[in-house]
């Protein structure tokens, strides 16, 4: 059986990841495509234990070495247990966040040195890299204006607007060293504007 493709997909808060996801899943099924839909911290039993832990706000202070270890236990969990299970079944998967949201928001964000983050993804994530990310771009003060009226925010989310451009930097420096597996996609403008540069991109897989 053919091995399915993993996509990834990441980006800033409000960049419009959820949004974009539900198309996507409806584009590939109309393709004859079965996509198995997850999501990073989480996706597994004991991942989305480790998400609550990661992005509750009664788990208050956490140093950024605990927060980088966890997301990778996270991560090891979700590899192993869910999607590589997936894709050797012939599925595709589609994951909200993979290893570039820690290249970003632990290193650009928290300041951790890129090194330790490599000897983590090394160790867990091994050669096992996402076939396409779809990295969405918005200026953060846009993204931020869409998920306002979300309500409370996470123990991640109430960084100053600072991190998370320090987080965005990070990406589109990454979108730069990896030009070939990551798309950038300028996701400021309409629902639409982003869904169709993401269909185009999806057509050449
Ligand atoms: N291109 C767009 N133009 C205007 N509004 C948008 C656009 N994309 C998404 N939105 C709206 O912005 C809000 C946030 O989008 P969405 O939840 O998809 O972002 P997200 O990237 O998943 O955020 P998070 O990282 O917090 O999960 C939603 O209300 C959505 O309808
Ligand atoms: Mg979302």
């Amino acid at each position: 059986m053919e091995r399915g493709k993993f996509i990834t997909i990441d980006g800033v808060e409000g960049a419009g990841k959820s949004t974009q996801i539900d198309f996507i899943c409806e584009y590939l099924k109309t393709k004859g495509i079965r996509i198995v839909l997850t999501r990073e911290p989480g996706g597994t039993e004991i991942g989305e234990k480790i998400r609550t832990l990661l992005l509750s706000n009664s788990t208050g202070q956490m140093h950024a070495d605990t927060e980088l270890m966890l997301m990778f236990a996270a991560r090891n969990e979700h590899i192993q247990n869910k999607i590589l299970p997936a894709l050797e079944q012939g599925d595709w998967v589609l994951s909200d966040r993979f290893t570039d949201s820690s290249y970003a928001y632990q290193g650009g964000g928290r300041g951790l040195d890129v090194s330790r983050i490599a000897q983590l993804e090394s160790w867990v994530v091994q050669d096992f890299t996402p076939d396409m990310t779809l990295l969405l771009d918005v200026p953060v003060e846009i993204g931020m204006s869409r998920v306002e009226s979300r309500g409370e925010k996470d123990r991640i989310e109430m960084e100053e607007m600072d991190f998370f451009d320090r987080v965005r930097q990070a990406y589109i420096a990454r979108s730069r060293e990896f030009p070939d597996r990551i798309k950038l996609i300028d996701s400021s403008q309409t629902i639409e504007h982003t869904t169709k540069q993401i269909s185009a991109i999806l057509d050449t897989l």
